[in-house]
């Protein structure tokens, strides 16, 4: 396998499947995720169900025509309804009886305004975590997420390009031209997540601001940041593998409200715009250089880089399909220089 056909393997973990407004009660949606073909619909109690989107019977696609009754799905080509809790054949209406066949059902959860779907590379491991909470999200200071925080592009790099971000501290100086290469205040591995938390200055009309920047990834699908000190922000960067090739880039950004209305304004507006300039449009400062990467799995990291980025990508190496032992890497993380634990409980953003 080469380097980046390793790093275009799939890893167990919850992704970003899509936002909750997206769906109303009794909606359907076709979705493509994972190399397979999905189908998103809404009961009618407001329960989200993803379904593998092929009819049982003769193959139909549930997400093109398909009606929910219920907290079921009928089949637009011969009607045959099928459960979205266990994906099971609940009715063939000129039966007497259904069959014993079902779709493959996808676990969701639902919460801040996202629907996160898990995804095993073996089909059968549980959930190990939670995504992340994100604090901001129920917090009346901010502004609500949907629709102007809500921002996707379809995307042909690696995931592990962007969320290597997190760990690479010193790219802040030089692609997103900080005033200096931030202070790392801590961060590292915790199980199923990976941590930074770091300071540094942005220059800005009236002189160089403080920012302060946490950063909770979990697993290879989801980052939690928080940014303190322009305007308060928190943000979750989610990336959703449609195939081997192309993934689904999804911003989900929280700012602080400036006025009592539902539509960031002013400076709140601005860095939902920022945020989506540099890292999710085509040419942005980090776009370009993602869409343009190669993968070097054994990058001469140098310096902290071994800490940051050495660890991040020991770590990451769990949740992917080949996360067999790996032969030693020529830049081995330090064990003698551990990163204080991250905090159990967040502060309020403001
Ligand atoms: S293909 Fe779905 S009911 Fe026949
Ligand atoms: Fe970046």
């Amino acid at each position: 396998m080469t380097d980046v056909e390793m790093i275009r393997q799939y890893g167990t973990g919850w992704y970003h499947a899509f936002w909750s407004e997206e769906l109303a009660p009794g909606a359907v949606m076709p979705l493509r995720y994972f190399g397979r073909d999905l189908v998103a619909f809404r009961g009618e109690g407001g329960q989200a169900h993803l379904l593998d989107a092929n009819c049982q019977h003769m193959g139909a696609h549930l997400g093109y025509g398909g009606e929910v009754v219920g907290d079921s799905i009928v089949c637009p080509f011969h009607n045959w309804e099928w459960s979205g809790e266990s994906g099971a054949n609940t009715k063939i209406p000129y039966l007497d009886r259904c069959i014993k066949k079902s779709l493959g059902v996808w676990r969701t959860t639902e919460q801040d305004g996202i629907v996160y779907m898990w995804f095993s590379r073996t089909g059968s491991e549980e959930p190990t975590y939670t995504p992340p909470r994100v604090a901001e999200a129920e917090d009346p200071t901010f502004y609500p997420l949907y629709p102007h925080g809500a921002n996707r592009a379809e995307v042909t790099f690696p995931p592990q390009f962007a969320f290597e971000n997190v760990a690479d501290i010193s790219h802040l100086r030089t692609v997103h031209k900080w005033s200096d290469v931030p202070a790392l205040n801590g961060g590292g591995a915790d199980g199923d997540m990976f941590f930074t938390d770091f300071t540094g200055h942005v220059p800005t009309r009236d002189g160089d601001v403080t920012v302060r920047v946490e950063n909770y990834q979990w697993g290879l699908g989801v980052v939690y940041s928080r940014l303190h000190g322009l305007h308060p922000t928190a943000q979750i960067s989610a990336i959703t593998p449609i195939d081997h090739d192309r993934s689904v880039y999804s911003l989900s950004i929280w700012v602080g409200r400036l006025d009592d209305t539902d539509e960031p304004k002013g400076r709140a507006k601005a860095v939902i715009d920022e945020q989506c300039k540099q890292a999710l449009n085509a040419g942005g400062n980090d776009r370009i250089i993602w869409d343009n990467q190669i993968y070097i799995e054994n990058a001469p990291l140098v310096g902290d880089e071994r800490r940051t980025i050495g660890a991040f990508r020991a770590w990451a190496r769990r949740f992917r399909e080949d996360n067999a032992p790996q032969p030693p890497k020529a830049t081995p993380v330090p064990a003698d220089v551990p990163f204080p634990k991250p905090p159990t409980t967040y502060v309020p953003n403001r």
